[in-house]
C-alpha cells in the first residue's frame, strides 16, 4: 500500500487542503518500462575486458562516432576498402555518355557499389532513398566544361547537407591550377563545416590539362589535401611510383577512374592501385561506358574486395557479359 499525497493547488483563504490518495497497488507510469524482474544472478561476463577496437580506416582512429560511422557506410567494413560508382560528371559537363538516362542505366547498378557519388540534382530527382549505402555527395561547382574548371565554389549548404544524410563530401582541389588557392579555401571550409556535424570530405585532385600527371604531383596534391583536413583523397593512377602515394598520404586514397579503356586495361589499373595501397576505387567512365556495366562493376568489385587479378576478373566479365 502506498499514501501519495497531492499538495494544494492556492494558498490564501480559499486554499484547499491537500489531497491524500490512498492506494492499493501502483500502476507503472505510462511511458516507462516495467521494473526489471529478471534472474537474481546477472551476467556481467566479469572475466570478459571490455575491448578497445580501433577504427578500420586509414588515418580515421581518433575521429567521433557518426565520422567513423559515415565513412563505414563508404568503405565496406569487411575488406576495408569500396567500390565507389563515380557519376557526378553532369556537375560541369551536362549529360555524359552513359549518364543521359540515370534512372534507365544506373539506378540497377546501386546493389554493386558500396558508395555512390553524385550531385544533390540526381539524388534527389532519380536515386530511391531506399538506398542505404553511402551517399559522397558533390558540394563544389561552378564553371562548366566550356570555361576555367578550376573557378569553383562551395555548392552546398550545411543544413541540405544533413537534410539528404550523406556519407561524405566531395571537393575538387586544383594543386597548381589556376583558382589553386579557392578550391583550397573550398576544401578547408567544408572540411570545417563537415567536422561541425561528423560528415567526412573527400578531396579529389583534379589536374589541368598542361600538367605532368606524375608520382611526384599526386604525392603533393593528395598530401596538402590530408594535412589540410581531407578524409580520404581521390587520385589517379601512376604506373611509376603510385605506392610512394598512398605510403605518403595519411588517409586512404581511392583511385580515380579517367577516361574509359578497354576492360581488361581498366581491371589491370585497379588491381595495380590496389597493390599499390589504394583503399579502392572511385570509377564512372570505365564502368557505365562498359558495354556490360553490371557486369563490369561486379568485376571490379572481384579485384577490390576478393584480390582477384585484372584476367580473373576479366574473365569473371566475360562470363557475367554472356550470360544469357
Ligand atoms: C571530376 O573530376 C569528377 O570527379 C568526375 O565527374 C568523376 O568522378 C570522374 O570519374 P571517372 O573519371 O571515373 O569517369
Amino acid at each position: 500500500m502506498r499514501v501519495i499525497c497531492i499538495p494544494p493547488r492556492r494558498r490564501g483563504r480559499n486554499a484547499r487542503e491537500p489531497t491524500v490518495i490512498v492506494a492499493t497497488a501502483l500502476t507503472r507510469i505510462p511511458g516507462m518500462p516495467e521494473a526489471d524482474h529478471g534472474k537474481e544472478a546477472k551476467e556481467f561476463h566479469l572475466d570478459v575486458p571490455a575491448v578497445n577496437r580501433p577504427f578500420f580506416v586509414k588515418g580515421a582512429g581518433a575521429l567521433d562516432w557518426g565520422m567513423q560511422n559515415r565513412l563505414a557506410r563508404v568503405f565496406n567494413p569487411d575488406s576495408g576498402k569500396t567500390v565507389m560508382l563515380a557519376i557526378d560528371h553532369g556537375y560541369f559537363q551536362g549529360p555524359t555518355t552513359g549518364l543521359e538516362r540515370v534512372d534507365v542505366d544506373i539506378v540497377p547498378l546501386l546493389p554493386h557499389c558500396d558508395a555512390l557519388m553524385l550531385t544533390r540534382g540526381i539524388l534527389r530527382t532519380t536515386i530511391p532513398a531506399s538506398f542505404t549505402r553511402g551517399i559522397v555527395l558533390r558540394a563544389s561547382g561552378g564553371p562548366s566544361i566550356l570555361k576555367e574548371l578550376s573557378d569553383e565554389k562551395i555548392a552546398v549548404d550545411a543544413d541540405d547537407v544533413c537534410r539528404l544524410n550523406v556519407a561524405a563530401l566531395a571537393v575538387q582541389v586544383f594543386v597548381g591550377g589556376e583558382f589553386e588557392t579557392r578550391s583550397i579555401h573550398n576544401l578547408t571550409r567544408l572540411v570545417d563545416m563537415g567536422n561541425r556535424f561528423g560528415i567526412p570530405v573527400m578531396a579529389v585532385t583534379a589536374v589541368g590539362k598542361e600538367m605532368v600527371r606524375d608520382a611526384k604531383y599526386f604525392r603533393l596534391a593528395t598530401r596538402i589535401s590530408a594535412e589540410l583536413g581531407a578524409h580520404f583523397v581521390k587520385t589517379y593512377y601512376v604506373a611509376d611510383g603510385f605506392d610512394t602515394v598512398t605510403a605518403a598520404c595519411p588517409v586512404p586514397i581511392v583511385m580515380a577512374g579517367g577516361k574509359k579503356l578497354a576492360e581488361l586495361d581498366a581491371l589491370t589499373m585497379a588491381a595495380n592501385a590496389i597493390a599499390g595501397g589504394a583503399a579502392g576505387v572511385d570509377m564512372g567512365r570505365n564502368i557505365f561506358q562498359s558495354d556490360a556495366p553490371a557486369a563490369m562493376i561486379q568485376a571490379v568489385r572481384k579485384v577490390v574486395h576478393e584480390n582477384a587479378t585484372a584476367k580473373e576478373a576479366l574473365a569473371f566479365y566475360e562470363s557475367l557479359r554472356t550470360k544469357p
